[in-house]
């Protein structure tokens, strides 16, 4: 059985991209967090609890619960949007969290203190790619189109993105106190 590496966690993760147009950057960003909320995050909150990690899984549910937030505060600017297509990187995301749950139950059974700790550790780095790289792009875009409304969101999920990441940093902190033995990065 392959161990799950934090690449492989990754890989589950889908990254919004800049349209060419600010319509087709929101879809792909709608299409991104509602992943995140539907499938990503209840994943990681059921593998914390599953490892005896209850308040980390209530961590990963409440952060879901936002990503949510983030989509319905940018439908509100586009109410004619639907079901956005499913971006390629989502799908690829999907694929690759679909091999992990494969054997992901017997790992967690074998290891897991390291699943968990790698679950945190990308979800950090996921947070930081949002508020620090992709999204700042997106609200660029959205002044330079004169869309003040759509920019101003960015910003607000910006925002939140960034309280993700602290939090994330916070548990990992606490992780590592509770821990008898933090295992080495
Ligand atoms: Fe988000
Ligand atoms: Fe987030």
């Amino acid at each position: 059985m392959t161990e799950i590496t934090e690449d492989m966690i990754f890989e589950c993760f889908a990254a919004a991209r800049q349209g060419s147009d600010l319509n087709a950057t929101a879809e792909s960003f709608v299409d991104v967090e509602e992943y995140e909320n539907q499938i990503m995050y209840p994943e990681f909150a059921r593998w914390a609890q599953q490892a005896g990690y209850p308040k980390l899984a209530t961590l990963f549910r409440k952060v879901a619960g936002e990503e949510k937030l983030h989509a319905v505060w940018l439908r509100e600017l586009y109410q004619n949007m639907g079901i956005p297509t499913r971006g390629e990187d989502t799908q690829r995301a999907v694929d690759a969290l679909t091999t992990i749950q494969a054997n992901c139950d017997k790992l967690i059974g074998m290891n897991p203190e390291g699943v968990v700790e790698k679950a945190l550790r990308v979800a950090i780095r996921v947070e930081e790619r949002e508020y620090l790289d992709i999204y700042p792009h997106f609200r660029d875009q959205a002044k330079d189109s004169d869309n003040p409304a759509a920019a101003a969101v960015y910003q607000k999920v910006i925002d939140s993105e960034h309280q993700h990441a602290n939090w994330f940093r916070s548990a990992l902190q606490e992780y590592f106190a509770g821990s008898p033995e933090p295992a080495m990065a």
